[in-house]
């Protein structure tokens, strides 16, 4: 029987204290911003798991494709015997290389970590069941904080998709990717999956869709910050924008004040006024070339051993090895 288990690093309190100075430092500074990893409480989540099957979200399905190709090629290549995945979210796509890993006969334990437990929780129970032999751990926590936490073992392998890497501003990328290098010893696995560069015409929509699950998705943030910090914000007041910024080659999702309004929040002692067309920047999306990512890759301390793409090269999955 494998064991499951949920390991908490990021406590209640300390998520709670991290909101408020998060808050008050975005909802202060000019522009405006707000912390992306609050969108994903349980409603957040599941907002994210509809967007994943909007005809317009590509990454999903284009992850997926390659994945169903190239996971026996990740199998034999790593024999990992340890699969860790960040901001594992509902562990979906994941099922491809936990079948071709165990089906190698390398794979002996799986650690999700994301920093929703309602997400994890659903992902680690359903996991249990699937793979019966197999223990499964999830950690609730930051990876950009808690990756210390992380089991030691040898030969790892860490998988990180869903284009997530994107969502870091590139100075945290950096650091991110330093620290995962260093959490891993040499030799170790490193699976990627990044989002590239193309036709706005395809980028845009799928980060605003026709139905409108993004722009709820997007508002989400609003509702977290009313509810957990007694906030009064009206969150139809405020307007989804997705816009591909081209200097940077990202996506950048605001939400923008349709009207003058004024927004009290009581646990940090603000009342704040937005001008009709002000905008709030939530995330941003960067999307990838080659060049670019098997540099920076390089730069952590990563040797690209595998670089995948789907047909169209709308998506890409790496796999690199800590040197
Ligand atoms: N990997 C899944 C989910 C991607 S959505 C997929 O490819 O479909 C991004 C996920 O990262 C969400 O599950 C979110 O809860 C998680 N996340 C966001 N910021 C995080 C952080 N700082 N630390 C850990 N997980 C985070
Ligand atoms: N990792 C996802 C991505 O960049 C997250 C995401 C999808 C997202 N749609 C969004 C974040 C809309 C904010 C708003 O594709």
């Amino acid at each position: 029987m494998g064991e499951h288990v949920l390991d908490v690093y990021l406590d209640e309190d300390h998520a709670a204290r991290e909101l408020r100075a998060d808050v008050r430092a975005g909802l202060t500074a000019d522009p405006r911003w707000t912390p992306p990893k609050w969108f994903y409480d349980a409603r957040g989540s599941e907002l994210f798991e509809e967007i994943t099957r909007l005809p317009e979200y590509y990454p999903t399905r284009t992850e997926s494709a390659i994945l169903a190709e190239r996971a026996g090629a990740v199998a034999r290549l790593t024999e990992a015997k340890t699969l860790i995945e960040l901001g594992s979210g509902s562990s979906e796509k994941t099922r491809l290389l936990l079948d071709a890993l165990v089906g190698h006969g390398t794979l002996g334990a799986f650690v999700p970590l994301d920093v929703s437990a309602s997400a994890l929780r659903a992902a680690v129970t359903a996991l249990t069941g699937a793979y019966p032999g197999l223990s499964v751990r999830g950690v609730v926590g930051d990876m950009t904080e808690h990756l210390r936490h992380l089991p030691d073992g040898d030969n790892r392998l860490i998988a990180f998709l869903g284009g997530t890497i994107g969502n870091l501003i590139p100075a945290e990328r950096t650091v991110f990717l330093s620290s995962l290098r260093s959490v891993l010893h040499e030799g170790e696995w490193l699976l990627l999956g990044a989002d590239l560069v193309k036709d706005p015409a395809v980028l845009v929509p799928a980060y605003d869709d026709a139905a409108g699950v993004t722009a709820a998705f997007n508002r989400n943030v609003l509702y977290v910050i009313n509810r957990e910090l007694g906030a009064d914000f009206d969150p139809l007041a405020f307007q989804h924008v997705a816009r591909w910024n081209p200097d940077h080659e990202w996506i950048e999702m605001r939400l923008r004040s349709i009207r003058d309004q004024r927004v009290g929040i009581p646990a940090l002692d603000l009342d704040l006024a937005f001008a009709a067309g002000e905008e709030l920047r939530t995330e941003i999306s960067a999307k990838f070339r080659r060049d670019g990512l098997t540099g920076e890759l390089d730069a952590a301390g990563f040797a690209v051993r595998q670089w995948w793409t789907d047909p169209r090269g709308w998506f890409s999955v790496t796999l690199a090895q800590a040197r």
